[in-house]
């Protein structure tokens, strides 16, 4: 076991070493290394302005990702290069094209914000080669900036225009030597950093996972820390042991067999979205709209299981799609259909030292069977006040079967049980849904609280099981939003 962590830091090699694993990445380069481009807005992953790019090894190439730097802690760093906007400037100080698109367009406005922008658009330049984006890619790479004096469109014009302009001067090929450096951190031993009272353990096979878990059943697992991220800067919580899944290898696996979709826990969103949208396009879609770039670049499915919350998005959408949780304590495996993971508000069908390993999703005949709505109050970057997940199949007029699911509904997301046992031996038509709607008040008595009203909450859920049916059966009705494409491929657009 190594007892230090290290990383590239602008290219420069840094070791993290007695101090507490829970400083984050953001303090670390504003008040250790005196980076202070990186700015701090909110310190829970909602504004970018702390927006850095962290570039990894990923089957020998380098993938170059925006993550929140607010809410990294540090030693989930290990192996890979962080890129801060200290470091786009080329030789003689001429601006990288992102950099330069923004003057030219004056898309620079308060100065606060414009470094988390230019790491945005940073990270999408490399990821594409040196191209600019189109425009409904620049609105979903810069959904996670925020700029409070909405000068957006000449930000969004720099995203369209920078790929026209000469490439960066950077001398000798940096991507050949950030690859080599990359390579040269590799390694499979555990990495353990530890203070006086906090130990973090990053271990890189399952196996040292799950030791270390039965060894430590206490110890918080954090994965892309976009929930853990936040108990320690906006909560204040002290985290005594930390073990990491991150560098675990496997652990972001996503493989498709015949008929069975499996997503290892710790694959964040981004991994998935592309498989997700092929096989399922709403639930492509419905991913595409969880929190921002950055958020879904370092949060997992896993994640978004593990932590139990009711307005979750991935568990309404997977439990509609009959999906099994793999969990794993030691060797030993238990497979357990997603839906009785929550057994209510903050509790988890969970044992201890055991944790969750795998979602395998069964692939479906009719992927256009399956739908996703999501409710929010603003399209990109909010939580769901409510999340309705459908899945109806029908023969022969007929519904045979019928799962459907919510989230924002319940103390955990859940089956409308009452509403689909209303539709399963009916005729498949708008007079069995509206019959079936008064069934919701069954399954569900929704609370109040700042995103939505338990009134609102109710009628919309009962709307969208209308809305299912329209669009499963004029599929020529307008029923999603227009003029805002989805930006994946497979993605359906989506309301
Ligand atoms: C700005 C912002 C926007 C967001 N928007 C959305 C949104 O639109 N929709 C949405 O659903 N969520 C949203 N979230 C919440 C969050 O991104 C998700 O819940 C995310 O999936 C959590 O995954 P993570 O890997 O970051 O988990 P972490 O924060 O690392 O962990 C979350 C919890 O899961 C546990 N855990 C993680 N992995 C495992 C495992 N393998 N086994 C057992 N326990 C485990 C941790 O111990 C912790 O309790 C948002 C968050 C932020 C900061
Ligand atoms: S400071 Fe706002 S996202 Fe990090
Ligand atoms: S550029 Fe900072 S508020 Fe708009």
């Amino acid at each position: 076991m190594r007892d230090h962590g290290t990383f590239l830091l602008n290219g420069e090699r840094h070791e993290i070493r007695d101090m507490s694993p829970t400083t984050t990445l953001l303090n670390y380069l504003r008040e250790d290394q005196k980076l202070t481009g990186t700015k701090e807005g909110c310190a829970e992953g909602d504004c970018g302005a702390c927006t850095v790019v962290v570039s990894e090894l990923v089957d020998g190439a380098v993938q170059h990702r925006a993550v929140n730097a607010c809410i990294q802690f540090l030693p989930m760093l290990e192996g890979k290069s962080v890129t801060t906007v200290e470091r786009l400037r080329g030789p003689g100080g001429t601006l990288h094209p992102c950099q330069q698109a923004l003057v030219d367009t004056h898309g620079s406005q308060c100065g606060f914000c414009t470094p988390g922008f230019a790491m945005s658009l940073f990270a999408a330049y490399e990821d594409r080669q040196g191209k600019g984006l189109d425009r409904d890619t620049a609105n979903d790479v810069l959904a996670g900036n925020l700029c409070r004096c909405t000068g957006y469109g000449p930000i969004i014009t720099a995203a369209e225009t920078m790929g026209d302009l000469p490439a960066p001067q950077w001398g000798e090929d940096r991507a050949a030597r950030e690859l080599r450096a990359l390579e040269a951190l590799c390694h499979t031993d555990t990495v353990k950093v530890a203070s006086t009272d906090q130990q973090f353990f990053a271990p890189a096979t399952l196996g040292e996972f799950a030791e270390l878990f039965a060894e430590f059943p206490d110890a918080t697992i954090v994965a892309g820390a976009t929930d853990v991220g936040l108990w320690v800067t906006k909560r204040h919580m002290h985290l005594k042991t930390i073990i990491y899944t991150g560098r675990v290898q496997g652990f972001a696996h996503i493989a498709v067999s015949d008929n069975t979709l499996t997503i290892g826990a710790g694959a964040t969103y981004s991994d998935a979205i592309q498989t997700l949208a092929e096989h399922f396009p709403d639930l492509g879609e419905l991913v595409r709209r969880i929190g921002s770039t950055q958020v879904r670049n370092a949060g997992t499915i896993g994640g978004n299981i593990a932590n139990g919350s009711p307005i979750g998005d991935c568990p309404p959408a997977l439990i509609a799609l009959n999906a099994t949780l793999v969990l794993r304590t030691g060797d030993a495996q238990r497979r357990i259909p997603l839906e009785d993971f929550f057994v209510d508000y903050g509790v988890q069908d969970r044992k201890p030292g055991e944790f969750v390993e795998a979602i395998e999703v069964p692939l479906l005949e009719n992927p256009d069977q399956f739908r996703c709505y999501k409710l929010t109050k603003r399209f990109d970057q909010d939580i769901s006040a409510v999340c309705g997940c459908f899945h109806v199949t029908v023969d022969d007029g007929q519904v045979s079967s019928a799962r459907i699911a919510y989230g924002g509904m319940a103390a955990t997301p859940k089956r409308a049980s009452a509403v689909e046992a209303a539709l399963v031996g009916k005729a498949w038509t708008m007079e069995t849904c509206e019959a079936a709607l008064s069934k919701f008040s069954e399954d569900f008595s929704p609370m109040t609280d700042m995103r939505a009203s338990s009134d609102y909450r109710m009628r919309s859920a009962q709307n969208l099981l209308i809305k299912y049916f329209v669009e499963g059966t004029e599929p020529l009705s307008t029923t999603r939003l227009v003029g805002r494409g989805s930006t994946i491929a497979g993605g359906a657009n989506h309301a």
